[in-house]
């Protein structure tokens, strides 16, 4: 029997030609209004169908929405910690960060997931927001690492690594880790990730990765006030990747080099991490008093910077540390 279809799947059904169509047109093919195209239009615009209108040219469908599937995700991975926890999808949350330290508290398996579909109070380095853009990826791993305290900034490091390769290799975007938890493609953030962690007697309870990353979307949905420094896949490849692929390789990157870290293999994160990095031999600038300004000369086995200042005194700057730092060629 065949399904007899809604007004809403038909109206999309309508736009789906990759060209503008006319509400007028729209309400013809229809036997709708016009003002009942523009509500239903509104409301798919809710549901992250990016549709454009304009007087005299009607409406035009950009980009439907990329569904998460974590059914999907679970079967393609064969990751050895990271989602073998349990897992959790979000519609739309306030933060996967926050509800994953809610967990954390709680217990939750080591290597859980949450992931979001759209995240309304992202939260960002510094009590920062983080935009969650539409159709981008958005989710936290908790994790109850066996590793001294010490170490902890290594975690962000794994993370911005993860990031970066999957942009490099899998999309195949020329991306730069930029100190201490971004990832740039033409100097745009692409990806922002936080990492928290719960201590008790200085030994660590759990750690939350919080990970953001912008795939398909259109320069116009960012807010204009940042729209010139952030960047999106789709911006810088001008394709359309599903959400669950590139979750796909997230996770097992940093699965991967989470393994690595448990193996006491921080070696090999550093080398790979400086490599994505391009920050050896950057001048950083330290705003403490005395302002003090050197090279990087390296990151040791913690995850600490390495600055060494004209005299061959050595800086060390931690992820977590307030002191500002500015890093110039
Ligand atoms: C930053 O750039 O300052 C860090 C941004 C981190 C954003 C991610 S999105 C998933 C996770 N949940 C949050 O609330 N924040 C992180």
């Amino acid at each position: 029997m065949q399904k007899i279809k809604t007004t809403k799947e038909q109206v999309i059904e309508s736009l789906n030609t990759k060209e503008w169509i006319s509400g007028e047109s729209l309400s013809q093919q229809l036997g709708i209004s016009r003002a009942a195209i523009a509500k239903h239009v509104n409301s798919l615009r809710h549901e992250d169908y990016l549709i454009e209108s304009a007087p005299r040219r009607g409406y035009l469908l950009k980009l439907s929405p990329d569904p998460i599937d974590i059914n999907l995700i679970k079967k393609s991975l064969k990751t050895k910690i990271i989602g073998k926890g349990e897992w959790l999808y979000l519609d739309n949350t306030s933060s996967t960060n926050q509800e994953a330290m809610i967990r954390g508290a709680q217990n939750i398996a080591d290597g859980s997931l949450i992931l979001a579909g759209v995240q309304t109070g992202g939260r960002g380095r510094k009590g920062k927001t983080w935009f969650s853009a539409p159709r981008s990826v958005s989710f936290s791993a908790v994790l109850h690492p066996n590793i001294p305290s010490k170490k902890l900034s290594l975690l962000t490091l794994i993370a911005t690594l993860s990031v970066q390769k999957t942009l490099k290799e899998f999309v195949g975007l020329d991306a730069k880790i930029k100190w201490p938890n971004d990832v740039l493609i033409n100097q745009k953030k692409l990806a922002g990730i936080l990492v928290e962690a719960s201590l008790s007697a200085g030994e660590i309870d759990w750690v939350v990765i919080g990970i953001g990353c912008n795939i398909n979307t259109e320069r116009s949905e960012f807010p204009p006030e940042i729209s010139q420094s952030i960047t999106s896949v789709l911006e810088e490849s001008a394709k359309n990747y599903s959400r669950n692929v590139i979750y796909k390789e997230i996770i097992s990157y940093l699965d991967h080099y989470y393994s690595l870290l448990l193996n006491n293999q921080e070696a090999q994160i550093i080398e790979d991490w400086k490599q994505g990095s391009d920050i050896i031999n950057k001048i950083a600038t330290i705003q403490s008093n005395p302002k003090v300004s050197g090279s990087i000369t390296d990151i040791n086995e913690d995850g600490v910077l390495v600055i060494t200042d004209t005299s061959g005194n050595k800086h060390l700057i931690e992820i977590g540390d307030h002191t500002k730092i500015q890093i110039s060629d």
